[in-house]
């Protein structure tokens, strides 16, 4: 007769010991996500009163500064310290020059929030591809390709005026060249040497940022961004972005989509030891959605599962839409 011996020799160690008891688990947790780690986005549009749902994100917003005001508030109100915000302007150029106006989209929003909600963290997302209308995050030469160096001094320009207008922590995202040296040194010499950079570092050409493309209208109208972007199998080049970045004077640097690239939040994260946040991008917010919608997924869970997973990677801080939703779920 055939027998199945028992390993009785292997089995002296059970670490399903330590998951029996529902508050064993919590004692032996090694990460706890809490609204701390949250940066909600908002996009900011002309007007007033003005709430337009973004229709492949469902639950996020394209709204008016009276009513960012409103969600600053709700969002300072559940506990969660920072938005970043992007701003939809009333009209596009070929350079983006309505991005370092006084009276430019974000800088109007940062008026109004910030006297309605002064206790919020206000970082801006620096870039082009929102205000020139061929949607490339820069000028562009005669051949349609990216002006690195033409591009620089606007960018510096354009930080100037949102640090200018009140923005709290400067978000670079355009993955160009000394981007990070350009912006120091116009904040430094226009009176702003106390403001923060959060350097979108290390920032993939990803697939991922269909849905934002479309609430933020700024989908390249020719070509593609993988000229500065970064090609999604590469590593070490991440390592070498935010070295760079850090020289040039990030004091906290980005790594985006999160959830592909999951290994350099732990790699920059180790390497550096910096400040280090992930952005749970629009693609990740999206299809965790569509598929809840479909019955296929329990969002609530989905959505916590991949947040935890974020910061068990390495992630100081969390950029992502779900940041209400979670702020509410862990008690806010
Ligand atoms: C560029 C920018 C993008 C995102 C944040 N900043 C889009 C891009 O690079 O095309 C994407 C964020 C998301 O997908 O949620 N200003």
């Amino acid at each position: 007769m055939t027998t199945f011996p028992v390993p009785d020799d292997v089995l002296v160690k059970r670490p399903r010991r330590l998951r029996g008891h529902p508050a064993l688990r919590r004692l032996v947790r090694e990460t706890t996500l809490t609204r701390d780690d949250l940066i909600l986005p908002l996009f900011a549009c002309p007007g007033a009163g003005v709430r337009t749902e973004v229709a492949s994100m469902p639950g996020v917003f394209r709204e008016s500064p009276d009513r960012i005001a409103d969600t600053c508030r709700e969002a300072r109100d559940l506990g969660i310290p920072a938005v970043i915000l992007f701003g939809l302007p009333e009209s596009k150029d070929p350079i983006g020059a309505s991005s370092w106006r006084a009276d430019g989209i974000v800088q109007r929003t940062l008026d109004v929030a910030k006297k309605a909600v002064p206790d919020m963290l206000y970082i801006v997302d620096l870039c082009f591809c929102e205000y020139t209308s061929h949607g490339h995050c820069g000028v562009l030469r005669a051949d349609g390709t990216l002006d690195n160096d033409a591009t620089l001094p606007n960018l510096a320009r354009q930080a100037v005026s949102l640090a200018d207008a009140g923005a709290d922590v400067i978000a670079p995202s355009g993955m160009l060249d000394g981007m990070v040296a350009a912006i120091r040194r116009g904040l430094d010499a226009n009176g702003h040497t106390s403001t923060p950079i959060l350097s979108y570092a290390a920032k993939y050409a990803s697939a991922f940022y269909g849905p934002f493309r479309d609430a933020a209208d700024s989908a390249p109208q020719t070509g593609d961004r993988k000229g500065y972007q970064q090609d999604p199998a590469n590593s070490d080049e991440a390592i070498r972005e935010v070295a760079l970045d850090i020289e040039q004077g990030a004091d906290m640097v980005m790594v985006k989509p999160a959830m592909p690239n999951l290994d350099i939040v732990r790699r920059v994260k180790d390497t550096f030891g910096l400040p280090t946040a992930a952005y749970q991008v629009s693609g990740e917010y999206a299809m965790m959605h569509a598929a809840a919608r479909n019955g296929w997924l329990d969002l609530d869970r989905v959505m916590e599962e991949s947040l935890v997973g974020i910061k068990r990677a390495g992630a100081d801080m969390i950029l992502t839409y779900f940041a209400r939703a979670m702020a509410r779920r862990l008690g806010g």
